[in-house]
């Protein structure tokens, strides 16, 4: 290759993403814009000209693992001191400059609302510089971030419609690394999902930290589904993550109206202990949150539901332990995510007397056993059920392609390969541990 040849191929760069699907999100947005700025994605970072990590700074675990990565990207940069690399996301926006301070060959440290800026911070590290943006500038970034040509894409997509959280739920750092509520005008994401659905999709999850607060235009997020559910090509529509207090009647009708709203609802709760909610600052208690369900369930009563739960928040005692099981035991859902209570710097909960680790870990091992046992439970009522799979990319066996049920299942089953995108009509056959596999009818 001639020199001029390798001036003219496009730098490689590869992004790393943790954390939440807004961070994939993200990726997909700033890795679109920066193809505009001559950068090509990779699988790897070996041979990469930039390294941009998303990172997640949602559990402690979660933001020390950016450090130990950064440290094995150590010989790619004594390889090739041109080799720029870029923290981006919540750990970003938490440790702004200390990144730099503890890692110094990291050349960009960019907050999750400044990604715009992104092609004219590449200018300023170009010949050595640092840059550090952690602002929440007025601008809405994904207007302002480059797009790239219309390349094809996979059937599902994510579309962040809301960001930002004014909850401040007493342990968690979100409401300080994404800033303030914020919805995107209903006009651009219309668009946005137009430009989508030319491109392939044909299922859209709208994104938002708290995304049924929705509000811009005076829009809620039941009429910005109504009116996505009307475009041609458009065939499933999903949103997350709801939080119970913004649940509002016009949204709990769509599930029973909007045939394109599938029937899955994640609407974490955290606790089933009113106490421990409380210290939590849910706002909601328990009971609220069943009477809730109760209304959902009556609009769409085959509605899978999922949840997020906290065990060992400080001052959680057995009691408060038990009436979270209780809680499960009721609800039965679909699929949980469930953590280990961990401090996080700079929010109310984290000077508080904590429940010491072992206990966090046994209660983490039972609450699982639970909800696993219901998951299993959900997954083996499907067998001999026919039901809309979309499928979506090749399977593990030539002939196989994997794709999504109503419930986000998993479907293992044999079909084309040229068939990804459709939906098919499949017979569950049976379940196994995390997926179903199912035959086409
Ligand atoms: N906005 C969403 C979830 C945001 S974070 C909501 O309100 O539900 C995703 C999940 O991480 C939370 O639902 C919670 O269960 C968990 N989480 C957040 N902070 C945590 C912490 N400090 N320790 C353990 N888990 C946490
Ligand atoms: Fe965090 Fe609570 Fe906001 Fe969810 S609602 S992002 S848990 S503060
Ligand atoms: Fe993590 Fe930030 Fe999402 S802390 S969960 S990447 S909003």
């Amino acid at each position: 290759m001639s020199d001029s040849d390798s001036a003219n191929a496009p730098k490689k760069l590869f992004i790393k993403t943790y954390g939440c699907q807004m961070n994939v999100y993200d990726s997909e947005r700033m890795g679109d814009a920066l193809g505009v700025s001559g950068y090509q994605q990779v699988d790897s970072p070996e041979g990469a000209d930039m390294i941009l990590l998303n990172t997640c700074h949602i559990r402690e675990k979660a933001a020390e693992k950016i450090y130990s990565e950064l440290g094995r990207f150590r010989p790619l940069k004594e390889a090739n001191p041109d080799l720029k690399i870029g923290v981006a996301g919540c750990v970003a926006q938490a440790e702004g400059e200390e990144i730099i301070r503890r890692q110094p060959m990291v050349d960009l440290v960019v907050g999750p609302q400044a990604y715009h800026r992104l092609p004219k911070m590449l200018e300023h590290i170009k010949d050595g510089g640092h840059v550090v943006d952690t602002d929440f500038p007025e601008e809405d970034k994904f207007t302002l971030l480059p797009r790239g040509p219309k390349a094809k894409r996979a059937p599902s997509a994510f579309l962040t419609v809301q960001e930002g959280c004014d909850k401040f739920c007493a342990f968690c750092v979100v409401p300080y690394t994404r800033g303030a509520e914020v919805s995107r005008p209903p006009a651009r994401l219309l668009d946005e999902a137009r430009d989508l659905i030319e491109r392939g999709v044909v299922e859209i999850t709208l994104l938002g930290q708290n995304v049924n607060a929705y509000e811009a235009d005076g829009w809620s997020l039941a009429r910005l589904l109504r009116e996505m559910a009307k475009l041609d090509g458009l065939e499933r529509l999903r949103f997350t993550t709801s939080h119970p207090n913004d649940m509002g009647d016009d949204l709990i009708a769509a599930f029973g109206e909007e045939e394109k709203l599938m029937p899955y609802l994640h609407l974490p709760v955290q606790s089933g202990s009113d106490k421990v909610l409380k210290a939590m600052n849910r706002k909601h208690t328990a009971e609220s949150y069943l009477r809730l369900l109760e209304r959902i369930r009556a609009a769409r009563p085959d509605i899978a539901l999922s949840g997020d739960f906290i065990v060992g928040f400080p001052g959680e005692e057995e009691a408060d332990f038990q009436a979270t099981l209780e809680l499960c035991k009721e609800v039965r859902y679909a699929a949980a995510y469930s953590f280990k209570y961990s401090p996080r710097p700079g929010t109310p909960a984290a000077d508080r007397a904590h429940v010491d680790e072992s206990t966090k870990g046994e209660r983490l091992k039972r609450l699982q056993t639970l909800l696993t046992e219901h998951q299993f439970d959900f997954q083996q009522s499907m067998v001999g059920k026919t039901m809309p799979v979309l499928l979506e990319r090749a399977g593990r066996d030539p002939g196989q392609m994997v794709g999504k049920s109503p419930y986000l299942h998993a479907v293992h089953m044999k079909a084309e390969a040229g068939l990804a995108g459709k939906i098919v009509q499949a017979t569950i056959l049976h379940s196994e541990r995390n997926s179903l596999a199912g035959k086409v009818v």
